[in-house]
């Protein structure tokens, strides 16, 4: 039987991160939806906010299943990852052109040398500054894809240095997805900078913001703070908190998840830092160790100025 989706249908099942990106919230979205506002979706004209967007998870879950947000205002510090989400937004088709000739090229090359010869040209035009906003994008996605583990990382002058990542085929153009994101970030304004950026676009009903900045490392060792050239130290983190209580006296809901990363007292740093916030903990797909018989889910925190049900 031929089954024809509506419009609505479509982008309700396939909108979703067109990158991997590191600290994706993925598989952690029933948890943060259960910790929403009790009435959320009873609210009108809901302006739904991301100040740290990455790949966008909550976002494409968000626009996808409550049809009260009308508006959304989404930023990240990494601009060319917004250069994709403005390019997806307003052009997907000349983005999805210059994939297919990147996914063409790359499937071409029949061994993982050759692949990898192509991968470190790419990165290194990436990397020079060679390529169009519209090149640059396109490059953007194809290294995500190609490289190791999809991650994001760069060196001390702001090169990206990711290694290659040997996966045969990997899915450089998903046009589906690109399409999918196209539609639902119509009524999104998109921003690249600090995340206090968002401030002065705040809508004047009702603000739901999800903020899911770099992790405090739980320990020195599990430290993977680097996303940009940019660290978000504990300072940063207490300066997030100052910020967190200006949203609340704006009367702006806001949901924050972080880690339940112990300070050198002993204490929760989070629990102390957020002591008149609502705290949960939500259990994490990572595993605390990998040794055999102590493969225990890590904990981490979603930190709220509202009270929860759960
Ligand atoms: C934990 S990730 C967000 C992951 C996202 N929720 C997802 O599902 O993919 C944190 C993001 O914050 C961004 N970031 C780091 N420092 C920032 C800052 N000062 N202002 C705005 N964004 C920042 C990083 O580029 C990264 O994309």
């Amino acid at each position: 039987m031929h089954y024809c989706m509506t419009e609505e249908q479509n982008n309700k099942i396939i909108a979703k991160p067109f990158v991997k990106w590191a600290g994706g919230k993925g598989t952690l979205i029933k948890q943060l939806i259960e910790h929403l506002p009790s009435n959320f979706k009873d609210q009108q004209n809901v302006t739904y906010i991301e100040p740290f967007v990455g790949g966008g998870a909550m976002l494409f879950y968000m626009l996808t299943h409550y049809p009260n947000i009308k508006h959304a205002i989404i930023n990240d510090v990494n601009q060319d990852l917004i250069n994709c989400y403005q390019l997806i937004k307003k052009d997907p088709i000349k983005l999805i052109t210059l994939l297919k000739c990147l996914r063409d090229e790359f499937y071409q090359l029949t061994s993982i040398d050759e692949q990898s010869k192509y991968y470190y040209q790419k990165r290194k035009k990436y990397n020079n500054n060679e390529l169009s906003i519209e090149e640059r994008a396109a490059c953007f996605i194809f290294l995500n894809k190609t490289c190791f583990n999809g991650l994001y990382r760069v060196n001390t002058s702001g090169k990206f240095n990711v290694p290659f990542g040997k996966y045969k085929t990997p899915k450089i153009c998903d046009e589906d997805v690109i399409m999918a994101d196209h539609k639902v970030l119509q009524n999104v304004d998109i921003f690249s900078g600090e995340y206090n950026n968002i401030t002065k676009h705040l809508g004047k009903k009702y603000n739901f913001i999800y903020i899911d900045p770099p992790y405090r490392p739980l320990s020195e060792s599990a430290c993977f703070i680097e996303y940009t050239h940019n660290i978000f130290n504990d300072t940063e983190q207490e300066k997030l908190k100052i910020y967190c209580d200006m949203l609340t006296q704006k009367d702006c809901k806001v949901m924050q998840s972080n880690s339940n990363s112990i300070d050198n007292d002993g204490k929760p740093y989070f629990v102390k830092l957020y002591d008149t916030y609502h705290i949960n903990q939500v259990k994490a797909h990572r595993f605390i160790n990998a040794h055999a018989g102590k493969r225990e889910k890590e904990t981490e925190l979603l930190i709220m100025n509202y009270e929860t049900h759960q």
